[in-house]
């Protein structure tokens, strides 16, 4: 088992530092900067992207949240109504022509059971379906037109890590190949979103380089009484997927927020003792984020965030800063939300691979 950890004391911090190589990974072989294409090696039928109507994603708990963030990138790059859905809430309707939605089930282990029945439900109305899984040979592979590998490698520790990362990254390939085909997106465009992708293993590192100054900031906030995550646009689904982070393993209550509502709601809740955790990077509309954090602070509350340097944040209580990655920055801005979740359970001692009352795929609806 140690060996298996390679030195690290749980799965979860080893599969945390992988991303720069897992990442790698999921990129190899699929795109060409030069020309601006990305090839996920699907075989869609000639034309079909073209003749595209809607693109549906369904998906559960953090494949959820990748979902939320690959429809933005679907809807910027590939011009095509892209909506997210959880799983267990789905039911089909694709109108006189079903064919002409793309269905794709989002599922690391392929075997989730709300997954499995969603996609069911959409191919058996006669949907075109999709799977994007880690898992060769899983259940959901065979319930799929077609299947794209996230290859983010193993993840053994319960709480999806470097399997989110990958997840975005194909989700973002996929919708700059659709974007690409159906001439929604410019190949001068198309490179620099690839160029941020294959820059993405660097700057992760550079967030892992960083690790003691989270370490830093979970002990200065261990005892709080909640933990808030807020962003906006693609740094939305990154305050939903870091609060869900905490409350798996350390057992905090964490809520993720679209950072405008906390003043329609729960800024009532907040005190001194309730760190607001926020993504305050470009396209991520850092200036308006940063207004509700101050809000925040106004109300005693700490206040932790993840800057490009796009904005003025002296006045936070703790800075951590990723470079520039345009559309992916959120996601490199992710990489500390895990690290925080997973030192301020490590402090309380919690079975950080294996937390109570959860399974590592869940097969039953
Ligand atoms: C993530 O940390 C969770 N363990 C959980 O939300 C998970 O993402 C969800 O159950 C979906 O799993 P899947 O990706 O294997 O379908």
């Amino acid at each position: 088992d140690a060996a298996e950890k390679g030195g690290y004391e749980h799965y979860m911090r080893k599969e945390i530092h992988e991303q720069p190589t897992s990442l790698r990974q999921t990129l190899s072989g699929r795109i060409d900067v030069e020309r601006g294409d990305a090839d996920l090696d699907v075989a869609f039928p000639q034309g079909y992207l073209e003749s595209l109507q809607e693109i549906q994603l369904v998906a559960c708990g953090t494949s959820y949240y990748a979902s939320q963030y690959a429809a933005r990138l679907l809807e910027e790059f590939a011009d095509v109504r892209a909506t997210v859905e959880i799983a267990s809430e789905y039911s089909f309707d694709g109108g006189r022509d079903p064919w002409r939605t793309l269905v794709i089930a989002v599922t690391q282990s392929g075997e989730t059971a709300d997954t499995l029945g969603a996609i069911r439900r959409a191919g058996g109305a006669g949907a075109r379906t999709l799977a994007v899984t880690n898992t060769l040979g899983s259940s959901v592979t065979r319930e799929t037109e077609d299947s794209v590998f996230i290859r983010a490698g193993p993840e053994i520790g319960v709480a999806a890590t470097k399997t989110f990362a990958s997840q975005v990254t194909t989700l973002a390939l996929l919708a700059v190949e659709i974007g690409r085909q159906r001439g929604s997106l410019a190949a001068t465009d198309a490179r620099a979103v690839l160029e941020d992708l294959r820059g993405l293993p660097g700057a992760v590192q550079q967030v892992l380089d960083e690790e003691d100054r989270v370490l830093e900031g979970a002990k200065r906030f261990a005892d709080a009484d909640a933990f808030f995550f807020v962003g906006r646009q693609f740094g939305y689904p990154v305050a939903l997927e870091g609060a869900l982070k905490l409350k798996e393993i350390a057992y905090d209550h964490a809520e993720g927020f679209a950072a405008g509502e906390l003043k329609h709601g729960p800024l009532a809740l907040i005190t001194g003792d309730t760190p607001v955790l926020s993504v305050l990077t470009e396209r991520s509309r850092p200036d308006e984020t940063l207004n509700n954090v101050t809000e925040a602070q106004t109300r005693e509350a700490p206040a932790i965030g993840v800057t490009d340097g796009t904005v003025e944040t002296d006045s936070l209580d703790l800075e951590l800063e990723v470079p520039d990655l345009g559309y992916v920055t959120p996601l490199v801005a992710n990489v500390y939300f895990q690290l925080f979740a997973y030192h301020i359970a490590d402090l309380q001692g919690r079975s950080i691979d294996k937390p109570r009352n959860l399974a590592k795929s869940v097969t039953v609806e």
